[in-house]
């Protein structure tokens, strides 16, 4: 489902969350390891106002493992803690209540030294839609959370899930807007799916993702695609093209004389490359960005 984010669902998003985070001692910030930062709210630091806060860089079964230890090192710098997860299988999904019971070490101390029992540690999973939040509630709880809330007329109030003895989750997920205003963060949400492309052109988000592996992962086009030459120059849009004309073409995508149907050639890439049969690949680069 593609939500249209209006200034007005902005503010009702932005106070539901801040409601919410009343009710927490930590934030776990969800985001795409494949787009790091194309997945973060633009406004995430001003919502959060200083909670504690873990960044979970999920979907890191699809990244490229390397560049994924260096956006931990960059948050680490941003003085963050990260942790990379695979929320469809489970990887390392059990560290998450580790890490989040660590960042308040502190308060939990100060609570022991005064005779207090700590409770369980709450917390809240944020993010923008389809970054994976349901999948990894299910997977922190262990079970479906039957989302009653979401069929109208049907109202429902906020739940605690436990996880393990040492966390509690609110079951709602507070949803959060992407970054629009600049051209290729749309671009990268649609390459990965996170919007869907019928908001973009298909060949303009097929053209990106292209232009954008065929720079640094090209070994993996060649291997999926057969494409024998790469772009000579990147920025000439002609080659990019051209290259999506040959993965067309050796996919049978043809019309009349010949010619090759781009718009279907766009459809596969941007499947395949959406469920990792192009291999690993992260789109956006700790240093400098593809
Ligand atoms: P949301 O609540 O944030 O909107 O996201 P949701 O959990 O619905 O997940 C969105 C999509 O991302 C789902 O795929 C889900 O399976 C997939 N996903 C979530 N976490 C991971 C992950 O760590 N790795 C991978 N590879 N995929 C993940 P879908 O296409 O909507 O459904 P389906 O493919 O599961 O049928």
């Amino acid at each position: 489902m593609t939500i249209q984010w209006f200034p007005g669902h902005m503010t009702k998003a932005r106070r539901q969350i801040e409601e919410k985070l009343k009710l927490i001692d930590v934030v776990i910030e969800l985001i795409d390891a494949r787009i790091p930062l194309s997945s973060r709210n633009p406004m995430i630091d001003d919502i959060l106002r200083g909670k504690p806060r873990l960044i979970v860089l999920n979907k890191s079964d699809l990244a490229d493992a390397k560049e994924t230890e260096r956006w931990i090192a960059y948050f680490a710098a941003e003085g963050h803690r990260s942790i990379a997860v695979d929320s469809s299988t489970g990887t390392r999904v059990n560290e998450i209540p580790v890490l989040a019971k660590e960042l308040l070490q502190h308060k939990i101390q100060r609570q022991i030294d005064k005779g207090i029992n700590p409770r369980a540690v709450r917390g809240l999973i944020v993010g923008i839609p389809n970054v994976g939040k349901s999948t990894l509630i299910n997977r922190l709880a262990g079970r479906n959370i039957a989302a009653t809330g979401d069929r109208p007329g049907v109202t429902k109030g906020q739940q605690w899930i436990k996880v393990g003895t040492e966390m509690e989750l609110l079951d709602t997920p507070g949803i959060l807007w992407p970054k629009f205003e600049d051209q290729l963060v749309g671009y990268r949400l649609a390459m990965t799916g996170a919007i869907k492309e019928q908001v973009l052109n298909v060949e303009d988000v097929a053209f990106f993702a292209v232009k954008a592996i065929a720079g640094r992962y090209w070994p993996q086009m060649q291997e999926r695609f057969g494409v024998e030459e790469p772009p000579k120059d990147l920025e000439d849009a002609d080659e990019v093209v051209r290259v999506m004309e040959e993965i067309g073409r050796k996919r049978g995508c043809l019309v009349g004389g010949g010619r090759v149907d781009l718009e279907k050639a766009s459809g596969i890439i941007l499947r395949e490359l959406r469920a990792g049969k192009l291999g690993r690949i992260t789109l956006e680069a700790a240093q400098s960005e593809v």
